[in-house]
């Protein structure tokens, strides 16, 4: 069955996610939720602790049990590590701590070339062995592809530089225009990081990688195109040679989706405000989508539910090249009931391609 003979465990190849991803004929259509693994989930709350989310991450018995919770209770096609973006920076010393209800708070915001040195090179099994560890517990344990990810190098700096959470990343992209040559430098440290802890997720097992720039849609197609699309592109590309599916997802990114696309991935991840209908009338008939029921439709009552999620099917149209997914991540006040529901919805929907007899 694998076709790697070093893998200790199924590579998954034949599953109904990475059919999905390659965009061939399968079973059903495959689902799985971005933050499936959170505090939606009692039994996440039970065991996750009381600290930062990043001592759960640390240890590799709690974080692969927690990423293997929405697996059993909800029977999703995919696990997604249970980690964060902020991990690699973190690991290498930047001073990153993730506040509970606020996100990512850095101590000493990144300001000027001299905090280039605080990016030395990331070396996974030395800076962040747990990770791999928990990845390669995972795979051995889950019946599902696993999927790895990182913090695309936009969405990472916004972090350093804007030092909280922030809506329009003013000062991000002040810097972006003020010294363009030191962003560039940032993104280019950040881009290294991210291929590193990539191919080192991917080398512990992970059977697919999603590069989250969650944050990109706040340029404009522009600024994207000459800031941003190339090191992403430069990630994807060295990840080539591994032979994974990789997944590009980015929030509100209607404008600039063609551009993600043109990064290279298999898989582009679509937000709810655009339409699969849509983003396929823009990336072409053969585009490979991840999406994207709107997270505040889990919240509505269950007629609700089930429209929107036959509308997101409906506007795939039966495609063989569609992950069912939300637009963005679970809402912590969702109910997991509802979330068990629309599994059994969407992996009772056979694309009518679907080469099954
Ligand atoms: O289930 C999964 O999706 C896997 C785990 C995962 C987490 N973070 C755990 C987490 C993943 C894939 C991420 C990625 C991540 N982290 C992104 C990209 C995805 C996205 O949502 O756009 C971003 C932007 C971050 C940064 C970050 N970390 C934010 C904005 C927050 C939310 C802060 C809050 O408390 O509302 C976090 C914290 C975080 N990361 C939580 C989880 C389960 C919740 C906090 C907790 O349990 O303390």
């Amino acid at each position: 069955m694998s076709s790697d003979p070093n893998r200790l465990t199924p590579d998954h190849t034949d599953s109904t996610f990475l059919a999905a991803c390659r965009g061939e004929p399968h079973h059903h259509t495959p689902v799985w939720f971005m933050r499936q693994a959170g505090r939606s989930l009692p039994e996440y709350r039970a065991v996750r602790g009381t600290g930062s989310i990043l001592d759960a991450v640390a240890d590799p018995d709690r974080a692969a049990t927690i990423t293997l919770q929405p697996v059993h209770r909800y029977g999703v096609d995919a696990a997604i590590l249970f980690s964060d973006i902020m991990v690699p920076v973190q690991a290498l010393g930047f001073g990153v701590d993730i506040r509970q209800g606020v996100g990512p708070v850095v101590d000493r915001p990144f300001e000027s070339a001299a905090d280039l040195e605080r990016l030395r090179p990331f070396e996974p099994d030395v800076d962040a062995p747990y990770v791999a560890e928990t990845v390669r517990q995972v795979v051995a344990a889950s019946p599902v592809p696993v999927i790895g990810f990182a913090g695309a190098p936009f969405t990472v700096a916004s972090y350093l530089v804007e030092g909280m959470p922030s809506r329009a990343l003013e000062r991000t992209r002040a810097f972006m225009n003020g010294d363009p040559a030191l962003f560039d430098a940032l993104l280019d440290r950040l881009a290294d990081v991210a291929i590193a802890s990539l191919r080192s997720q991917i080398e512990a097992g992970a059977s697919a990688v999603q590069l989250f720039d969650t944050w990109a849609g706040a340029l404009d197609p522009q600024a994207y195109r000459q800031v941003v699309l190339p090191h992403s592109r430069r990630i994807l590309a060295a990840l080539a040679e591994l032979g994974v599916p990789r997944i590009h997802f980015g929030a509100d990114t209607g404008p600039i989706l063609h551009l993600m696309a043109a990064a290279g991935p298999e898989v582009v991840g679509v937000d709810w405000r655009t339409p699969l209908d849509e983003a396929r009338r823009l990336l072409g008939p053969d585009a490979v989508l991840q999406g994207n029921l709107d997270p505040a439709i889990c919240l509505e009552a269950p007629e609700v539910v089930d429209a929107a999620v036959a509308d997101v099917l409906a506007r795939n149209g039966d495609h063989p090249g569609h992950v069912f997914n939300l637009g963005h991540g679970v809402l912590p006040n969702t109910d997991p009931g509802v979330l068990a529901h629309i599994v059994e919805l969407v992996q009772a929907h056979r694309p009518s391609r679907d080469g099954t007899p």
